[in-house]
């Protein structure tokens, strides 16, 4: 089957679901008849999507943390304490590294040591080794809706283990995590594996449930220009939209300069709304996702509120609809519950004192946005010119040209060539733009900027700079 942005039809979807099914025994349980029912009988409150429109319809920030241990019955007490002690709107299942590679029986061994330790010796909880039973247990235990979280090029699986369990959301997409969880996995492959999860998706929507999708705009967790974030955003939006899906949220990661994070979330809703629109998916529900620093995170306690507090603050001046926060144990590894909680109610504390404040739109603030939006548009129509309209082949062809690239991926199909650093006020430019299609006014407009910076610091910013950006939040008021 050649890949384009076309929706999958019945007889496709579920002969390429029996051999999906069949990479765990637990698998079997899974019957999309029965779990459509399950779904259809779920309160309101339990179902993302429905959570996250009427967030969105009345201006609020829902937050929601990560969070994913070995163990059922540790799962359970950990999302409780982050809904009842931190207050989380929306809570997550974050699986293990094996099951994202598809090494459930790792996840096995994982969940036995974990017994035996009375510890959870797993990076996160293995919902397809659980099973469905147990996964249901999981969601009822709570009020709140779970998203599943699984920074995997290969989601499907856990993904119709999430679903049918009562989790109605499921992050990822095919440019995204394939650029930042894979060596060497064509992209072609990892585009088709989210097909999959979003044709799932709209399986479902047919019956009459609705579930969530979002989108995950951290990339490579490193400073990534939001120009970058916006357009692979818009792209893996209109794939997902082409599955049939009707309900998504796509994201971008904070730089923690606020002036560029809010003007990037506002050009990230203006974009997408216009795109939609474009390719005759105007009915699409879509809303916007800020994550809490997703780079070096400083040591100890007071720096790590700091950073924390100010992704609070960018959320609420931005009316994003969803933050996705970190925790001050970022650092060392695993947060505890306890300190997952606090990271929770920091965030919490920060957009109730911003109240109903937005960033004021002055001079820069336009300017800004207006540059964000004109390198979006410049990558996603140079890569839908490349892809004859077609999503799919635009996002295929633009990263292997490096239309679209993504700074430090470790995939080897993204080219790789595009380094960014920031300017004198902390925003995030260009040191190389590589092969990104930027007209004049964009570069001259960059060029200028790091000028900027290199007069403040008497220095050339160079490759050196870039190195350095990456580390400097962890390592600030170090001396
Ligand atoms: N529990 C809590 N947070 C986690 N993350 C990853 N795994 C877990 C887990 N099991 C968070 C970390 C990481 C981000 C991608 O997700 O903050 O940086």
């Amino acid at each position: 089957m050649e890949l384009k942005n076309e929706r999958w039809s019945d007889e496709e979807f579920l002969a390429e679901r029996k051999e999906v099914l069949s990479l765990w025994p637990t698998g079997k349980e899974v019957d999309l008849g029965e779990a459509a029912d399950y779904l259809r009988n779920l309160p309101p409150k339990k179902n993302y999507a429905l959570e996250v429109a009427q967030a969105e319809k009345e201006g609020r920030t829902l937050v929601q943390p990560r969070g994913g241990v070995a163990l059922v019955e540790d799962q359970i007490a950990l999302l409780l304490y982050l809904q009842d002690q931190g207050g989380a709107d929306l809570l997550p299942i974050t699986t293990d590294t094996y099951t994202r590679n598809l090494k459930f029986q790792e996840s096995e061994r994982g969940i036995e040591e974990s017994r035996k330790a009375g510890r959870s010796m797993l990076n996160g909880c293995p919902i397809v080794n659980h099973g469905l039973k147990a996964v249901r247990q999981i969601s009822e235990s709570v009020r709140r809706p779970i998203i599943v979280l699984s920074g995997t090029a290969f989601p499907q699986i856990t993904a119709e283990m999430g679903f049918a369990g009562g989790l109605t959301a499921f992050l990822g997409g095919g440019i995204s995590y394939t650029a930042a969880y894979t060596k060497d996995l064509p992209f072609k492959q990892g585009i088709k594996n989210y097909q999959y999860v979003d044709r799932l998706t709209s399986f479902y929507q047919e019956r009459g449930i609705c579930l969530h999708r979002e989108q995950p705009g951290f990339l490579t967790g490193t400073l990534i220009p939001p120009g970058i974030g916006i357009a692979v955003a818009v792209l893996e939006m209109l794939m997902a939209a082409g599955q049939g899906v009707r309900h998504y949220s796509m994201g971008l990661c904070q730089s923690l300069n606020l002036r560029q994070d809010v003007a990037a979330l506002w050009a990230l809703k203006e974009v997408g709304k216009d795109y939609l629109r474009r390719f005759g998916y105007g009915d699409v529900f879509f809303s916007i996702a800020t994550h809490q620093w997703m780079q070096a995170f400083p040591a100890d306690e007071p720096r790590a509120y700091a950073v924390i507090v100010l992704g609070g603050v960018i959320a609420a001046l931005s009316g994003a609809t969803q933050i996705i926060t970190k925790s001050t144990h970022e650092a060392e590894g695993i947060p505890t519950k306890e300190a997952n909680a606090e990271g929770v109610k920091a965030t919490r504390m920060a957009i109730q004192l911003m109240r109903s404040n937005r960033f004021p739109e002055s001079k820069p603030f336009v300017e800004e946005k207006k540059i964000i939006i004109q390198e979006a548009r410049s990558i996603l129509d140079k890569a839908l010119e490349m892809g004859e309209g077609d999503p799919v082949l635009s996002s295929l062809r633009s990263l292997q040209a490096g239309v679209l690239d993504i700074p430090w991926a470790p995939n080897q199909h993204v080219a790789g060539k595009v380094i960014p650093v920031r300017d004198a006020s902390g925003a995030i430019r260009y040191l190389e733009y590589a092969h990104l299609p930027f007209g004049p006014e964009i570069l001259e407009y960059n060029r200028e900027k790091i000028r900027e910076r290199e007069r403040r610091d008497r220095q050339k910013v160079d490759y050196q700079a870039a190195i350095f950006d990456i580390t400097e939040v962890s390592k600030m008021l170090e001396d």
